[in-house]
């Protein structure tokens, strides 16, 4: 299929590499020219594993490039809309006006049987909108939202769990023409929901208000294992067991950040309001406030670890990016821990194998270095972001080059005994604290 993909962010690009690498004819459209230009050259403008090796080949094989020029849009019949929905400046709503702006450049260049596929998050009665305008052209409009993970997206993108079309009532052409675009991960057993424009809107952001919701269950469980002596962890594993449950998204910490969960549960928030239904998902704002006071518990735990102040204390924070695998600093929990540190005067050290260069951008107030400078004569140690070269680390060795062997484990990602045994103090989220240093 001739395909074109509007915006080339951490959907688009991706979405655009995928659907070149099943062996369709892709154009990718930016308005940015750096970006366009790097992935023109097969260089990924974000980190994400698998995606430089499908722009190489992509680009190779010529069934991939990429534009500033909307009218390249022509040579396709399929039109991806993967522009970004950020949270707007007034409030918690979705600001929309990318999505906006990519539908009216497109119009002028659909043909009779063109499909505009709406991948963006959009807050449900958005598609309705569009519909007049894009039947005028004698063109389909389908919402087909996206449930890749950061980190997986390529996975995601050609192995979707589920793929879900948005249609117009009795558009049997839109859903054939969709079936064809996938049909590689039909035949491999995608499972397709086929609904109406609401449906399909919902379903994307109902799906991610239900994974805040579960982060946010296991977050305050910590908050009370806190003040009862109960550990988060056990407590996750053994409800985990429950098939009704589940252990996945159990995980207590930090909380959860980067540019999907937070904006859209948010944004979830403020159109239910607009709905007169506000008070259906009244808990996200719960859930929310759960969130953020995370951020704030780990810098408490950190002052308390240094005996009341962390002024003038060395602080080597590891991980800036809101997950493991991932450059992206949107909201990230991570970052925002650094930068409170930093603003109550502890000296932080912060380091992350892939997020540096997007943190310094945000907060160019921060000293950054390698995990060697971080944890050079320490006076503690933060873990932020589970990458696995944190929590590979040696407790020994670490030990050795610290100045004090304190460690906060904000994703309680380390092992615990092994630290704690290895002399430090070990603090958690939801757990007490193991004081190796009492140990002999
Ligand atoms: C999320 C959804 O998982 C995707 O299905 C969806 O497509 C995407 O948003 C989107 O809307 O585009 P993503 O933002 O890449 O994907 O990240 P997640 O893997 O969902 O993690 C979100 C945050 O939750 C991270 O900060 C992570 O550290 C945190 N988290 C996750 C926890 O704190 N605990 C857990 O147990 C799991």
């Amino acid at each position: 299929m001739r395909i074109s993909v509007i915006g080339c962010g951490y959907l688009g690009a991706v979405h655009a590499a995928a659907m070149a690498s099943v062996g369709h004819d892709v154009v990718g459209i930016d308005v940015d020219q750096v970006k366009v230009d790097a992935l023109s050259a097969g260089r990924s403008p974000i980190y994400e594993p698998g995606l430089p090796e499908l722009l190489t080949s992509g680009i190779q094989s010529g069934k991939l490039r990429f534009s500033t020029n909307t009218a390249d849009t022509r040579a396709a019949v399929i039109h991806f809309i993967a522009v970004g929905t950020p949270q707007s400046h007034s409030g918690g709503s979705a600001d929309l006006r990318y999505v906006d702006a990519a539908i009216e450049g497109l119009l002028p260049y659909l043909s009779e049987g063109d499909l505009v596929v709406g991948k963006s998050t959009v807050p449900v009665g958005t598609a309705e909108r569009f519909t007049e305008a894009i039947a005028a052209r004698g063109a389909h409009l389908v919402w087909n939202p996206e449930f890749l993970r950061e980190g997986y997206a390529v996975k995601d993108t050609i192995e979707p769990d589920r793929l879900v079309y948005g249609v117009a009532d009795g558009d049997d052409y839109a859903v054939d023409q969709l079936n064809e675009v996938y049909a590689t991960a039909i035949e491999a057993g995608s499972p397709v929901i086929v609904t109406d424009f609401a449906t399909a809107e919902l379903v994307k952001v109902s799906a991610n208000a239900f994974l805040a919701t579960k982060i946010s269950f296991i977050n305050a469980m910590a908050e009370i294992a806190e003040v009862t002596g109960a550990d988060v962890t056990k407590l996750a594993d053994a409800i985990g067991y429950d098939k009704r449950i589940g252990r996945k998204f159990l995980n207590a910490g930090v909380g959860f950040g980067g540019g999907c969960l937070p904006k859209d549960i948010r944004a979830f928030t403020a159109r239910a309001e607009e709905l007169g239904r506000g008070e259906s998902v009244a808990f996200l704002k719960e859930v929310d406030a759960i969130n953020l006071r995370r951020r704030e518990r780990v810098v408490e735990l950190v002052t308390e670890e240094l005996g009341g102040s962390v002024f003038q204390k060395k602080v080597a924070v590891l991980g800036l990016a809101f997950k493991p695998n991932s450059d992206d600093v949107r909201d990230s929990p991570a970052l925002d821990v650094a930068v409170r540190l930093n603003g109550l005067g502890a000296n932080v050290v912060a380091t992350d194998p892939q997020a540096m260069k997007n943190s310094r951008e945000l907060h160019p107030q921060l000293v950054y270095g390698s995990t060697e400078e971080a944890l050079a004569d320490a006076d503690a140690v933060v873990v932020v972001t589970e990458w696995p070269e944190y929590k590979d680390l040696d407790p020994t060795e670490v030990h050795s080059v610290v100045r004090t062997p304190i460690v906060v484990d904000a994703r309680n990602c380390l092992d615990a005994d092994a630290w704690a045994d290895a002399g430090w103090e070990y603090a958690g989220l939801g757990r007490q604290v193991k004081n190796g240093r009492a140990r002999p």
